[in-house]
């Protein structure tokens, strides 16, 4: 049994945290039994690169029941659950996470999980499919050096059935590797289910995020100023919760598209410029870099509180607000205060990092049975059909995002309409006008 985790002796608790989860998660417990039954995934080994929490315990729990091994990294050196992770070791996962590892201690525990050579990737970000890439094509950088050193050996990719992606910053990055054509294997971009982005990117976040701000700091919401960079689902979700707890909401965007929906949608629109001199609160969830700046950071008013939501820590510039500030003090946990030569005090939440898994504990159960079902039946899928598919980006086949929202309405009781044999022909005829 190999894991390296912060205290073993967190299992009990942990273990009582996936409890709660699992209560909370009946579509992914019905493909556990499922799994348990037909052992799907007998002899396959995975290698995950999540947030380790209670929800990718009953993910991994479920993966096992089909019959795998797994390894498991993060894929935040901030989201690590130690109780969750401790949990899992006791449970047989080789799972290296500890919360507050470093970066270089971060690219070890991807080392560790590829040490296994799996022949399934799961990533949220793309950290562990980029690495495996990059070992695979001779890379000289210091990360994937040091994931090499600790794996010991470059694991072969050519046998690798295929990836999934949970998010769409990783989703991103592989289409990329995909438009480069460097990719080896097809890859699921779970994070592009309707079954995921709908209900993960929107309400999940929606819900996590503001649990993150409010743990971390208490602040009311009601009559702040809150702006939200980026109107993505993630962004939609955002602005929504903080309209509902009272907050005047502004959105940043570079897509007009967006920028005209947001406005439909009741919030007020402008520029980070403009928004720097009034916000109260900021919230990044663009998935791009420097998006809260220099030119931005000296503009705000003294006490304003910078929080990011996407993926990376990249979208606040804190070089920049290093390089502005005078002194820098840790006020409570997951807050630090800058000041600034100009006099101002700035709040960075979590260090730049994913305010809700970082501060808070991620996503609620409810949804992650979303994103985590669709997860579990790719990896299915894969095993079945890796080895037919193109080393392309591929969507959740439509069955596995139908089948998931079914389970779902099931689980929560609810029943909904059927087409009647009239209405079928009639959506497939085209004689019947006014
Ligand atoms: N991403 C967002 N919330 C999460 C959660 N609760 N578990 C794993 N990954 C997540």
């Amino acid at each position: 049994m190999e894991y390296k985790v912060k205290d073993i002796g967190l299992a009990k608790q942990g273990k009582l945290e996936i409890e709660w989860a699992e209560m909370r998660m009946p579509v992914l417990m019905r493909i556990r039994e499922r799994f348990e039954k037909e052992k799907p995934l007998k002899g396959i080994k995975i290698a995950a690169c999540l947030h380790v929490t209670k929800e990718t315990a009953v993910l991994v729990r479920t993966l096992i029941a089909g019959g795998a091994e797994v390894a498991l990294a993060p894929s935040n050196p901030l989201s690590t659950q130690d109780s969750v992770a401790a949990a899992l070791a006791l449970e047989g996962v080789h799972v290296f996470a500890w919360r507050g590892m470093s970066v270089k201690e971060y690219y070890e525990a991807i080392g560790n999980a590829l040490r296994y050579d799996p022949d399934i990737t799961m990533d949220d970000g793309a950290d562990l499919i980029t690495t495996l890439h990059e070992l695979y094509k001779g890379t000289t950088s210091e990360n994937v050096e040091i994931a090499l050193k600790t794996a010991g050996h470059i694991p072969d990719i050519t046998k690798v059935k295929g990836g999934t992606e949970e998010t769409t910053t990783g989703v991103n990055r592989i289409k990329a590797m995909e438009m480069e054509g460097v990719l080896k294997y097809p890859v699921i971009a779970v994070n592009n289910a309707y079954t995921k982005y709908l209900f993960d990117n929107r309400y999940g976040t929606g819900q996590s995020t503001i649990d993150g701000i409010l743990r971390a700091t208490n602040i009311l919401l009601a009559g702040k100023v809150a702006v939200v960079a980026g109107y993505g689902w993630c962004g939609r979700g955002i602005a929504m919760r903080l309209k509902g707890m009272g907050a005047r909401v502004i959105v940043t965007e570079v897509n007009p598209l967006r920028a005209l929906e947001a406005v439909m949608d009741g919030f007020e629109v402008m520029p980070m410029k403009e928004a720097a001199r009034i916000g109260d609160i900021f919230i990044t969830a663009t998935g791009n870099i420097n998006v809260i700046r220099k030119e931005h950071l000296e503009l705000m008013k003294d006490g304003a509180i910078l929080a990011n939501a996407g993926h990376f820590n990249v979208e606040i510039s804190i070089p920049d607000l290093k390089a502005l500030s005078v002194n820098e003090r840790k006020i409570r946990p997951n807050v630090t205060e800058y000041r600034l030569k100009n006099g101002k005090r700035l709040y960075l939440l979590a260090e730049g990092r994913l305010v809700n898994l970082a501060a808070a504990e991620g996503h609620p159960s409810e949804v992650m049975d979303l994103s985590f079902s669709n997860q579990a039946l790719s990896v299915e899928y894969l095993v079945k059909r890796g080895k037919e598919l193109k080393p392309r980006v591929y969507r959740v086949p439509e069955e596995i995002d139908m089948e998931v929202a079914r389970l779902k309405l099931d689980s929560m009781g609810i029943r909904i309409d059927e087409l009647t044999e009239e209405q079928r022909k009639y959506l497939k005829s085209w004689m019947l006008g006014t």
